[in-house]
């Protein structure tokens, strides 16, 4: 399966000349999620094959008296065709619910977007091992995924990416091999209460991923990908974070 990368530019615009000046290889596929301002000028610069543009939040209703709000189809209506959901950020400042993230997932699937949801546990849970981090996050994903059925999660192509918060924009990534071993704990999470077929979905690794360590997650079977946050507002160092995908 080809490599996924994905910018979270967070809310910061970086310089876009020459953003979409990208060798990226057929092996990998990009999404870059700017601020909502900026998608419809972002979806319409002329990238690269294999590039394609994202939002970093939906809201799960079509149209109505929802001050501030912005629809699925909105998004897919200006070439929007991913969408970041349930970033920790959002749960930590917005108060994202997990109901209000599982009702973001399923109208964004039903519009034809491609989700990566967002999943990943404090410090406080990860001090207390591995096997309480894993159940943290296999809450998440089932409350996160409550009553989507497997089979659309599939046709879908859901992307998870695991984000341990405390790894989040603090330069202290998890170790490849902590968040392979949690990629694999979460295909088979997901195949056991969706019966979603394992390979049908990507999984993602985010926290303090840079030009220095990406070769490290990127090589590692079960992650799919990167989640890249701080270091995707470099041009040149993005560019090297895709080059250890190939
Ligand atoms: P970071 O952010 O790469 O700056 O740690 C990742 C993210 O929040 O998605």
């Amino acid at each position: 399966m080809k490599k996924l990368i994905v910018a979270n530019w967070k809310m910061n615009y970086p310089d876009a000349k020459n953003w979409h000046n990208f060798r990226v290889s057929k092996k990998v596929e990009i999404v870059v999620c700017p601020p909502f301002t900026y998608l419809r000028q972002v979806a319409s610069m002329r990238w690269p094959e294999r590039i394609s543009v994202g939002a970093q939040d939906v809201f799960w209703e079509e149209k109505g008296a929802y001050t501030g709000e912005i629809s699925p189809t909105m998004l897919t209506g200006i070439g929007v065709r991913y969408v970041i959901i349930g970033h920790s950020e959002r749960r930590l400042w917005l108060r994202e619910t997990d109901e209000m993230i599982n009702k973001k997932v399923a109208a964004a699937l039903k519009a034809g977007l491609k989700v990566v949801l967002c999943v990943g546990e404090p410090l406080k849970v990860r001090q207390k091992g591995i096997a309480v981090a894993k159940a943290f996050v296999g809450n998440q994903l089932r409350k996160d995924l409550k009553k989507i059925s497997g089979f659309r999660l599939q046709v879908a192509g859901l992307i998870v990416a695991y984000e341990p918060i405390w790894a989040i924009g603090t330069g202290r990534a998890d170790l490849p091999e902590g968040s392979a071993a949690m990629a694999k704990f979460i295909r088979e999470k997901l195949s056991s209460i969706f019966r979603v077929s394992g390979s049908a979905l990507r999984v993602l690794y985010g926290g303090s991923v840079d030009a220095g360590n990406a070769s490290e997650f990127l090589r590692e079977k079960e992650i799919d990908g990167a989640l890249v946050g701080g270091a995707s507002l470099k041009r040149a160092e993005f560019q090297k974070i895709i080059n250890a995908a190939f």
